[in-house]
């Protein structure tokens, strides 16, 4: 049987998603690239993987033999490059961080902290939203996550860091700038520019609204913070961001934090990663570095 380690990979892909799509999406393939690395693989084993039901997928028993022990090829491949960046030691090692898009506002300058005491290490960032972080936390990618709120469902090993507080935003002309304390209710019939579901930013302010029975109304929804200030800025609607990505509008006076009851709302970032999982040395050099050192390098804006 000769079979290649991509032809696993697509495969896995495919069977934990169950979707040939999906499976091209997450693997930044073509649809047909990922068709192909199937039917190759099906031709060397000799039996059908997956069994097409109406628009559906699902794995036949052979897929489902497969699947276990190309998991089994997986994590022993995971374990090999934990001892091999274990040999390389902290000075040469590799460091994936997954983070929330909100915590890329600071992430980058501890990154560039950590990287300087630390010259031979090669990182990579990936910015991403909750869903996305629980998805990676899930297959076990990075080495280490920053979030709010560790997701449910998923044994980790976290711990936080840093309060982060959520903040209403409005034009620094607006109306309600000067006003003191002002009640949420004010904001009923006000519709807001969002965040997209999956966000954790948006999770915490629906949660908010509904636990003082106020309606959230939700107008244009955006991917970015930055954008979601420009839109405030131009007067789309008010918005509600962390105020770790404020520190420039506030400064130069673009923005300003309105005074409302319950805010800020306070949340909290947290370092962590998949209960069980051992470390590399960098990995937990920068642990430490995090939880012992971030707060010299940020500070939130008042
Ligand atoms: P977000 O995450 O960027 O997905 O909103 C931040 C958070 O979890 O608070």
């Amino acid at each position: 049987m000769h079979i290649t380690l991509r032809q696993l990979e697509v495969f896995a892909a495919v069977a934990s998603n169950l979707s040939f799509t999906r499976a091209a999406e997450v693997l930044h393939l073509s649809q047909p690239g990922v068709s192909m690395q199937i039917k190759q693989l099906e031709s060397a084993i000799g039996l059908p993987l997956f069994e097409h039901v109406g628009k559906k997928i699902f794995l036949t028993d052979a897929g489902r033999e497969m699947f276990t022990y190309s998991q089994g090829v997986s994590h022993l491949l995971d374990e090999a490059e934990d001892v091999l960046e274990t040999l390389k030691g902290v000075q040469s090692g590799k460091l994936a961080i997954s983070v929330a898009t909100t915590a890329s506002h600071f992430t980058t300058r501890l990154l560039a902290a950590f990287s300087q005491r630390y010259e031979g290490v090669t990182i990579s960032l990936d910015i991403t939203n909750r869903e996305s972080l629980r998805r990676q936390l899930e297959n076990n990618e990075p080495d280490l996550v920053i979030m709010g709120q560790p997701p449910e469902g998923i044994e980790v090993e976290s711990e936080t860091f840093m309060e982060n507080p959520l903040v209403m935003i409005a034009p620094a002309n607006h109306p309600l700038v000067k006003k003191k304390n002002i009640p949420l209710t004010r904001f009923e019939n006000e519709h807001f520019v969002v965040r997209e579901t999956g966000s954790g930013t948006r999770g915490a302010v629906q949660r908010a609204f509904d636990q003082q029975n106020v309606t959230f109304h939700t107008g244009i929804e955006m991917t970015s913070n930055e954008a979601i200030k420009q839109a405030v800025e131009a007067g789309l609607g008010l918005g509600i961001v962390s105020i770790h990505t404020l520190e420039l509008e506030l400064e130069t006076k673009r923005l300003a934090i309105l005074d409302v009851e319950k805010f800020p709302i306070q949340r909290y970032w947290y370092i962590l990663q998949r209960k069980g999982k051992r470390l590399s040395p960098v990995a937990s050099a920068f642990k430490e570095f995090v939880l012992e050192e971030a707060s010299k390098f940020i500070r939130l804006p008042k």
